[in-house]
């Protein structure tokens, strides 16, 4: 991969945590493997991802239910759907000197050896044939199944064994029956949920990308089993637009149909959306899924509560589903990556996130010119008190001049800079008078606004 894109992604982390937007988990103490926290503006920016992914696809229609579920679930759950067993594992290898533990696909990749969708016994025959060695240059162990759930113990006996949920969808599935009990919805009709996923990833990576503890926004779209392929296509386009909404472009986008030997345990068909990662290439950000009637079944199966739909006419059913998946983080990243943007503006280089409106932490941020002048200082903090009624988002800067603040909020992605100056006082001009100065992060330009247009001009 080309260094500069790989530079590229370092600039994007070092300023990801120079700027407040993901620190390493527990940082003063040396950080946990596979977490990250998100700091004031990364909190900002998911916070704006989940709510615009909401508006989209739960108000925005009239066929999506929102949902909040639990993440601990009755250990029942996971036997059902499948995730005990080796469906839910990953193949894990030792290096047999250090003991520091791989996932064989990966490894068997790096040494140019496809191997996606094998079995653990298929995995440690090639590894065998072809010699492989861990990347310290020793023996590797046999591959085995790891199953990636974190297991845990519920109330002060330990007696009910319980998981932290590896998915969001089970939570849906298992509340399939009450929301069609209290809501009467009408085929075809989804369920929505957004919340915390937990996966003990072997080889956790790539900032972001490959962590243990992340957010999933999910979609469990129930469907006749006829429709399916009719309601998969209509899907796709919402999926398209929700990638446009983000603002990420088309050729940064790929959609991939996973090969039928490299389908999840439950799945018919599944396209992946990829995003071209800088220095990393074209890898997964969402996935869309038809997961048949299996999980309802499933839990029919094991409950033995009905999991079925009543139509107006003829004998009640199981549905079946199409599941649009969605990690945050990774639209996160994907989000950043795209937005991040070297240029020149005047005589100086300047760093930028180019994010849209919707989504960048702060829409504007207000500041004096010169934070000695008391009426200045009013006269901004008063823009700053009407700003922030108007839209929450609002930054108040004056530190440094205001040529150090434009960069900063440049680097931040805030749209739009206000500057309180002596012209708004009316001390040079009096037709100048309550009027400031509004400057685009994108362009530079500055335009001169009345106060009483500013929040219909930064809207
Ligand atoms: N319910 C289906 C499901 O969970 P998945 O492909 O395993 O499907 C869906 O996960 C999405 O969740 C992925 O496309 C990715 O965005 C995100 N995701 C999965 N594992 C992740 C991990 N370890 N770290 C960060 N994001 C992850």
């Amino acid at each position: 991969m080309n260094e500069n894109k790989e530079k590229q992604m370092d600039k994007i982390t070092s300023l990801a945590k120079r700027r407040g937007f993901v620190f390493p988990g527990s940082d003063i103490y040396g950080g946990l493997k596979g977490t990250w926290d998100l700091g004031p503006l990364g909190v900002a920016l998911n916070n704006r991802i989940k709510s615009e992914w909401w508006k989209m696809f739960v108000d925005g229609r009239e066929d999506m239910y929102g949902l909040d579920a639990a993440i601990l679930m009755n250990e029942r759950v996971w036997e059902a759907s499948g995730h005990t067993g080796a469906g839910f594992s990953d193949p894990l290898v030792e290096d047999t000197k250090t003991g520091e533990r791989f996932r064989a696909d990966h490894l068997l990749k790096d040494s140019g050896i496809e191997a996606e969708g094998l079995s653990a016994a298929e995995m440690d025959a090639l590894i065998v044939d072809n010699n492989v060695k861990s990347p310290a240059g020793n023996v590797l162990s046999k591959v085995k199944d790891f199953n990636l759930m974190f297991e845990t113990a519920v109330g002060a006996e330990g007696k009910y064994k319980s998981y932290l949920r590896p998915e969001t969808a089970q939570g849906i599935f298992v509340n399939f029956k009450n929301v069609v009990d209290t809501m009467a919805p009408k085929l075809p009709f989804g369920i929505a949920q957004i919340g915390k996923a937990f996966r003990n990833e072997i080889a956790p990576r790539e900032w972001l990308f490959r962590v243990r503890e992340f957010e999933q926004m999910e979609i469990e779209y129930f469907v006749k089993e006829a429709d399916w392929e009719a309601e998969y296509e209509k899907m796709l386009h919402d999926l398209r637009a929700w990638h446009r909404h983000l603002g990420l472009s088309d050729a940064n986008i790929r959609e991939y149909e996973v090969p039928a030997n490299d389908l999840a345990h439950y799945s018919k068909r599944t396209i992946d959306f990829e995003y071209n990662y800088p220095g990393k290439g074209f890898d997964e950000l969402a996935g869309f899924a038809y997961r048949t009637d299996h999980d309802l079944k499933s839990h029919e199966e094991a409950s033995g509560v009905k999991m079925r739909y009543t139509p107006v006419e003829g004998a009640p059913f199981i549905p079946h589903v199409l599941e649009p998946s969605f990690g945050v983080g990774r639209a996160l990243t994907a989000v950043l990556c795209e937005a991040y943007t070297e240029d020149t503006i005047g005589e100086s280089d300047r760093i930028y996130l180019k994010l849209p409106k919707h989504l960048a932490p702060y829409r504007v941020a207000v500041s004096p010119l010169l934070k000695n002048k008391p009426q200045l200082v009013e006269k901004a903090r008063a823009v700053f008190t009407m700003l922030k009624a108007e839209f929450g988002n609002v930054a108040f800067d004056d530190n440094g001049n205001v040529g150090k603040r434009y960069r900063r909020q440049d680097e931040i992605g805030t749209p739009y800079c206000v500057v309180i100056d002596f012209e708004t006082l009316g001390e040079e001009d009096e037709t100048l008078k309550n009027t400031v100065t509004v400057r685009d992060r994108d362009t530079g330009e500055q335009q001169r606004v009345p106060i009483a247009e500013l929040a219909s001009y930064l809207k």
